[in-house]
């Protein structure tokens, strides 16, 4: 199998309510990642989408007073309607109330079924209807669900279980060996720390759920959102509940058209996920049901899990009823499509947890957009306009796509942002603004290098900020300068 196509996914979103920053953040990075691989030659598939099923929508449809389908055919409009506003360009928006996922969905349970993976029993334990899972007692704190803080309900149900327990050794030897590779380390090691206690046997059926897909082999029961949301990531790739996939089956050729233009057969090729990416709330479902329904299904586990880390706004959790939520599309307002997405970018460190707030955001684009990037470009610009030296070509360190590979994108963006504050720095040490009288021949040659800088500093912010790289090489090459950032009071 050749190795240059490049899947990659986000969490399929719950539409429960709109996009805030946080499902912004995934999905920015992904749309980085995936515009980095392609600018490297690879095939990139790019995938997102909405979780449309389960208590939890049926119960926010109801609260709104609409129809389960009437609200999440508007939420999921919202979130079409966000990525695009932050030109993400994803090649499919998969949803869970397509029928064509529902139809996959149904033949892969009963495959599942039909293969002895799944059993008839009895559940009952504490659901939380905000994580749509049973919880443990040992989950809670102070007999609260500590992500939603609600006392999860006693269920008990007749209900079918899929065999988790069986995978429970070779998942542990995968991820342990770094087949299913878990970024970063921390989080592997958490991982394999639960791995320590006996997996479960799951429920995979809802007695009392409607608003879900019914179970094939028997139809009182709903299937577990779970269970079906996991499925998005091939049935978003056209696949159809039955068909194999991997190397065994089609080889990937470099000859086959672009991912973002694939054809409806081809883009099965890029199953298994190169990357997928998500918070640390969702990281051990995915650790552990997904990789078993694969293996289950005999088909190939995604290569990479990358987990980053939570947005808390002024020190606190982002939450409605605190009021203090950021919407993404107010960051575009005020910061513009490209601020708005190096913003993100830049807030969280590898792996770690970030505290954002209006103040420190507003701070952060006039230090290093309007002033940083945008004060450099139009300085030079300025200062070439008489002596109109050339860019010197010069060769990139590599160091901020190294980082970006990496999935390091604040590290990339600081490595970048280095050389800006240097080529800020040469423009007034250097006393340009004086040389350029008296020295031409001297301050044509410390331009010459800073042009150079700036085209390779273009280059490197393309993936974050495409736009604003177009229009970095328009002003160089028109000699214009232009406002990139207008200062924000
Ligand atoms: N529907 C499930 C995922 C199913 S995937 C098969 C779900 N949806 S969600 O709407 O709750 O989205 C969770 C994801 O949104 C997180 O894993 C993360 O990617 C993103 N974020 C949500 N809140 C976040 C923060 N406060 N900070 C950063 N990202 C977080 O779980």
């Amino acid at each position: 199998m050749k190795n240059n196509k490049f899947y990659i996914t986000t969490p399929i979103y719950y539409v429960n309510d709109r996009p805030h920053i946080g499902h912004a953040y995934t999905t920015v990075l992904a749309d980085v990642l995936a515009r980095q691989q392609e600018k490297q030659g690879k095939d990139v598939f790019f995938l997102t989408g909405t979780d449309e099923h389960g208590a939890k929508i049926s119960q926010a449809a109801k609260k709104a007073g609409k129809s389960e389908k009437n609200f999440v055919d508007e939420k999921a409009a919202s979130f079409v309607e966000v990525w695009k506003k932050l030109n993400i360009e994803n090649s499919n928006f998969i949803r869970t109330t397509e029928s064509a996922h529902v139809e996959a969905v149904k033949k892969a349970v009963q495959r599942l079924f039909d293969k002895g993976f799944i059993y008839k029993g009895d559940y009952d334990g504490l659901y939380c209807t905000g994580c749509e899972q049973y919880k443990n007692s040992e989950d809670l704190i102070d007999g609260k669900c500590p992500e939603h803080q609600i006392e999860p309900q006693m269920m008990k149900e007749e209900s079918y279980f899929f065999k988790l327990s069986q995978f429970q050794n070779v998942l542990k030897e995968k991820i342990e060996k770094g087949e299913l590779e878990i970024l970063p380390q921390e989080r592997k090691n958490e991982i394999l720390s639960f791995f320590g206690q006996e997996l479960k046997d799951i429920s995979i059926s809802r007695a009392a759920v409607n608003w879900g897909i019914p179970l094939p082999f028997d139809e009182k029961f709903t299937i577990y959102v779970w269970i079906d949301a996991f499925f998005n990531y091939l049935t978003g790739l056209g696949w159809n509940g039955d068909q194999l996939i991997g190397s065994s089956v089609r080889q990937f050729k470099t000859e086959e058209p672009k991912g973002r233009e694939a054809s409806e057969n081809d883009k099965l090729v890029f199953f298994p996920p190169d990357l997928q990416l998500m918070s640390k709330d969702i990281l051990r479902v995915h650790a552990t049901i997904w990789p078993a329904l694969l293996l289950a299904l005999e088909l190939p586990l995604p290569k990479k899990i990358y987990v980053h880390g939570y947005f808390t706004i002024d020190g606190q959790k982002m939450s409605k009823s605190l009021g203090n939520v950021i919407w993404p599309e107010e960051l575009v307002e005020k910061f513009g499509v490209d601020g708005a997405r190096y913003l993100l970018m830049s807030s969280l460190a590898f792996g770690q947890d970030g505290d954002i707030s209006w103040e420190k955001l507003t701070e952060k684009y006039n230090s290093d957009l309007a002033n940083g990037l945008g004060n450099l470009i139009s300085r030079v610009v300025k200062l070439n306009e008489n002596i109109k030296a050339q860019a010197e070509e010069n060769e990139s360190s590599g160091k901020a796509n190294g980082l970006l590979v990496e999935i390091k994108p604040k590290e990339a963006l600081d490595e970048i942002w280095k050389r800006i504050a240097y080529a800020n720095k040469k423009v007034e040490e250097a006393k340009l603004w004086e040389f350029i009288k008296t020295d031409a021949e001297e301050a044509k040659k410390v331009l010459s290098e800073l042009l150079g800088l700036i085209f390779e500093v273009s280059k490197e912010v393309a993936p974050f900020m495409p736009q604003t790289c177009g229009k970095i090489v328009e002003i160089l090459e028109s000699g214009k300068a232009e406002i990139l950032f207008p200062r924000i009071k």
